[in-house]
């Protein structure tokens, strides 16, 4: 057998994916990333006509110069100066995310990250020889960081700083102070702010927060998956000051050589059109943070601090249960997919991630079965 490459070891599947893997089919699904949305019906169409018309070919290795338009149009409000160049249309920001690390990180160069923090932000590190640093996002302070740790991590060899708002997997939202504070601390250490707004359409009680526009050295990533439903589409974008954009671009056409070319005119028409599909959307999403922060904390031993973003729910628990355990548990005896805090990282241990991109029913079937595990946890029965 070929023996696989030695960054390999350093690349298990993420956590989330293992539980989906496990999950019977009429499991009850809190694992899920991803809105339980269709597109809006004029954006579907939009893509099947640039493929009737014949879109069909390769584009601009940065994206289409319409779609890049209409982003720095939709961005100017955050950045006044925003023009296309400005603008890189990605394979989702996930390519987006790698493309970034992959442009500024040297081997042995220090990133900064968020712990608990989405899965993708450790591994595309690893990937390039970077070294991951985390700062902790503590339940007493509502998963949001700290400047006092962020200084007490930062060394010479400090390059990058990750921030996430509204975060995977604690839906917590930065406010404008938390931004300004870790946009001052960037600027006093000379760091890349790379922010991950993925979500910023996704806010239930107040304005997004975002980090665009506040420090040069920042390259912005964001997506059309969530806010349009449209995660299988895979076309994210990044916003970033010419001279920063220029290496991601050029790392961006050897990854991916160009985004999709008709999906992009379907991303055209979704920011062009009417925008009551995403406001619609979220105000579900709102009524169901509402019912699962109820829910949860009508659970003995289960807690929450209220989220304000995403669409996902970060229980904590008082019992000395293993997360990973507690997952496997609701999975196999409860028919419930939960994603364990510790796949976000070591600080995410005592949590459950909850996604409530699922239906009201859903969420009440899910909480009661939840409900039933930790009555047994309380009444000192031990998990099988
Ligand atoms: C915080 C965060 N960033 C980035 C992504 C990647 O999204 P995409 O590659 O679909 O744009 C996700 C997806 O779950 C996410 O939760």
């Amino acid at each position: 057998m070929v023996e696989q490459a030695r960054r390999m070891r350093d690349l298990p599947l993420s956590g989330i994916r293992k539980m989906f893997e496990m999950a019977g089919k009429d499991a009850i699904n809190f694992g899920i990333g991803e809105p339980d949305f269709q597109p809006p019906d004029f954006v579907i169409e939009a893509f099947a006509r640039a493929m009737r018309e014949g879109k069909n070919n390769y584009g601009p290795s940065s994206g289409i110069p319409e779609l890049r338009a209409a982003i720095a149009e939709k961005e100017r409000s955050r950045l006044r100066t925003i023009d296309p160049s400005h603008v890189i249309v990605t394979t989702g920001s996930t390519s987006g995310l790698y493309a970034t690390i992959a442009s500024f990180i040297n081997p042995g160069d220090e990133v900064l990250m968020p712990n608990p923090g989405f899965v993708l932000y450790r591994p595309h590190t690893v990937l390039v020889g970077g070294v991951p640093v985390y700062y902790p996002l503590r339940k007493e302070f509502h998963y949001r960081p700290r400047v006092d740790d962020l200084r007490q991590l930062v060394t010479e060899k400090t390059k990058a700083i990750i921030v996430n708002s509204p975060s995977n997997p604690t839906g917590a939202c930065l406010r404008e102070k938390d931004v300004d504070y870790i946009v001052d601390f960037a600027r006093e250490h000379g760091l890349l702010l790379i922010t991950d707004e993925a979500y910023d359409t996704i806010t239930y009680d107040r304005p997004h927060a975002s980090f665009l526009g506040k420090y040069e050295s920042t390259v912005y990533l964001n997506t059309f998956s969530k806010a349009y439903a449209m995660t299988g589409w895979r076309i994210g974008y990044i916003v970033a000051d010419p001279a920063l954009a220029e290496p991601i671009k050029r790392m961006n056409y050897h990854l991916v050589a160009c985004p999709a070319t008709p999906t992009q005119y379907a991303c055209l028409a979704a920011l062009e059109g009417p925008q009551d599909f995403v406001h619609g959307m979220v105000q579900t999403f709102r009524e169901r943070r509402d019912l699962v922060t109820k829910l949860v904390k009508e659970v003995p031993g289960l807690d929450i601090v209220k989220p304000e973003g995403a669409f996902y729910a970060f229980c904590s628990y008082d019992h000395d249960v293993d997360c990973g355990d507690l997952a496997l548990h609701l999975l196999k005896r409860r028919n419930v997919v939960v994603t364990p805090g510790s796949a976000f990282g070591d600080l995410g241990a005592g949590h459950i991630r909850l996604s409530y991109a699922t239906s009201e029913s859903n969420i009440r079937e899910g909480m009661r079965r939840i409900y039933s595990t930790f009555e047994e946890l309380a009444a000192g029965k031990k998990l099988e």
